[in-house]
């Protein structure tokens, strides 16, 4: 009666010290633990002590006996992702914590941290920093709200993901811990006022915009990014009003990562499902009107290449409200996987490619090998012309060309372009146009890339690493700028005298 991680896990390795055995992998310290997707717990080592249960900030570990029908399917994928069986040490290792040398609580100076954004990273770089004595942080945010994206961001019917809210309640609990909310670094309060009333300034402002997609038509009214239409359904102040239609039968999304399949889903869900769910009533009411049958979601490359994880895939996968297709012009091919994650990717969609259509059901098709070439149209979108693309290998990297003469066009009311995000520079803080991050070196933040060190000011979360990665991810993320941070204290190389003269 093994426990059982399932599609929540936003792999912040909480779980991995909770564990007597150590049978949950990768750990921080092993090399996939960068690339994993989700964490898995080995069967035949799992003493079903419950331990890591408590410690998952998410709810994404069930024992085996409580799975839900749609979550059966993750007891054979923990199981086939522990085999073979990895040799590992009795217990995890502990990564060392860096300490806050010199008491300076005692001494009546705290160590003053601003924070700016309060998105995941920021409240991981808090709870890293509140660890210590005589830390004090300010939190900043531009929106009357915190949590960034993990309120904003993650889709309403993943109700467990979004219950990492609660674990960042109990940070912002925490005695050290103040908010400034609705307050924008930049333009309400510049960077100098910041460095001069703090010792250390850390920057978690994520990316906050969507990559653009430059073909021919993508400004017509019904032409919008994935980002509108997240942050309409989420009721994020910049976008409760936007006006998506839903008046035609079919709606096209363009790229296929994890934010593709969370739109598609949404908009494939009958509202009555959604109902109780955190959705805006504002997009609730929208979608009860919807006349949407039909979300094709593109992927320019192949199957092999897919940006969504298998979680979220195999999650789609299992809801039988659904219609889920395939439609991959050269096949699956099993022998293009890169890994055993990709291997099984390609074993569910080739599951679900053969299976029969369920008419009568909203459909969601996963259309591969189809680029973007115009979207079409008036005053306001009618389709989008596609074309079929041929996969080439350059450098290592798999790369989409179209084909000639095989141009098609889908009608639709709504294109959605789901491309990736991107950072926004903060005035008067260095940032790299080429990567949308602030440029840096182990979390501290540099003049420009590769350049020199700016005194007392750190990075952490998407604005560092670029827009990759899950919630947890940003945990061993802040781990590693709070540890610099840590490091320059103890080294005198903080305080605010030197901060205001920079
Ligand atoms: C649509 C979507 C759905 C996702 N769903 C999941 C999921 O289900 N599970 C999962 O594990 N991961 C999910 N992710 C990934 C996860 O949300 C990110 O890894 C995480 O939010 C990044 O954290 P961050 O703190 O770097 O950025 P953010 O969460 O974007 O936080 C940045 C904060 O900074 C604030 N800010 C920006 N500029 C300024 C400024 N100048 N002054 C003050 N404040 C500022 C913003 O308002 C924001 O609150 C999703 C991502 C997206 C885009
Ligand atoms: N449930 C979850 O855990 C969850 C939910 C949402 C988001 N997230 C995470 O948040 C991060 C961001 O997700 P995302 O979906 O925004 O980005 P993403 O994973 O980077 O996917 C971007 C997609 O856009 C495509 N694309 C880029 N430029 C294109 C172009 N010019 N024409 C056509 N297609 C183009 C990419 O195709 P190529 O691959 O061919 O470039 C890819 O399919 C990811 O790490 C994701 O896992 C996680
Ligand atoms: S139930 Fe106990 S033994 Fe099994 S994975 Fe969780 S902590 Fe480890
Ligand atoms: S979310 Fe964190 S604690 Fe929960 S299963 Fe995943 S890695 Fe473990």
């Amino acid at each position: 009666m093994p426990h059982v991680v399932t599609q929540a896990c936003c792999a912040d390795a909480s779980c991995v010290h909770a564990c007597p055995v150590n049978c949950i992998h990768p750990t921080p310290d092993e090399p996939d633990f960068a690339t994993a997707e989700m964490l898995y717990i080995d069967p035949d080592v799992c003493v079903d002590c419950g331990a890591c249960v408590g410690a998952c900030p998410v709810g994404a570990i069930v024992p085996d006996d409580r799975l839900t029908t749609g979550e059966q399917v993750f007891l054979d994928l923990n199981a086939v992702l522990s085999t073979p069986s990895r040799p590992y040490p009795p217990q995890a290792p502990v990564p060392p914590i860096r300490r806050l040398e010199n008491d300076r609580g005692r001494a009546g100076h705290p160590l003053r941290v601003a924070i700016v954004g309060a998105g995941p990273a920021a409240l991981y770089t808090a709870d890293e920093l509140l660890r210590q004595p005589g830390v004090e942080v300010t939190v900043f945010d531009r929106l009357p709200v915190p949590h960034g994206l993990a309120r904003h961001g993650v889709a309403p019917d993943h109700a467990r993901t979004r219950s990492v809210t609660d674990l960042f309640t109990l940070i912002e609990n925490q005695p050290g811990f103040t908010y400034r909310l609705g307050v924008e670094i930049g333009r309400d309060l510049g960077v100098d006022d910041l460095a001069a009333h703090h010792d250390a300034v850390v920057y978690a402002t994520g990316a906050s915009t969507d990559r653009p997609l430059d073909i021919p038509g993508a400004g017509l009214p019904g032409s919008m990014s994935a980002t509108q239409v997240v942050s309409w359904y989420n009721a994020h102040p910049d976008h409760v009003d936007a006006r998506v239609p839903l008046d035609h039968e079919r709606a096209v999304i363009v790229g296929n990562g994890n934010v593709a399949l969370d739109v598609a889903r949404i908009l494939a869900t009958p509202a009555h499902s959604l109902a109780g769910t955190d959705i805006s009533p504002v997009a609730l009411e929208a979608l009860r009107g919807s006349r949407v049958r039909e979300i094709v979601v593109l992927g320019r490359r192949g199957p092999a290449q897919a940006a969504f994880t298998l979680p979220e895939l195999i999650g789609l996968a299992s809801r039988d409200d659904i219609d889920l297709r395939v439609q991959a012009p050269d096949g699956i091919d099993p022998g293009a996987a890169s890994d055993r994650q990709r291997s099984l990717m390609l074993d569910c969609l080739a599951d679900v490619a053969a299976r029969p259509p369920r008419p009568g059901s909203p459909r969601i098709v996963l259309r591969f090998q189809a680029a973007p070439v115009e979207v079409l149209g008036e005053d306001r979108v009618q389709g989008l012309r596609i074309a079929a693309t041929e996969l080439t290998t350059r450098d290592g990297d798999v790369r989409a060309v179209p084909r000639p003469g095989t141009e098609e066009v889908l009608d639709a009311g709504l294109v959605l372009r789901s491309v990736g995000y991107r950072g926004v520079p903060v005035p008067g803080v260095p940032f790299d146009p080429a990567t949308g991050t602030i440029p840096h070196r182990g979390g501290r933040v540099l003049d420009r890339p590769g350049g020199s060190e700016v005194p007392g000011a750190y990075v952490a979360g998407w604005i560092k690493r670029g827009p990759r990665g899950f919630i947890g991810s940003n945990k061993t993320c802040a781990r590693e700028t709070v540890d610099a941070l840590l490091a320059d204290a103890n080294a005198g190389l903080l305080g605010r005298a030197g901060a205001a003269g920079r």
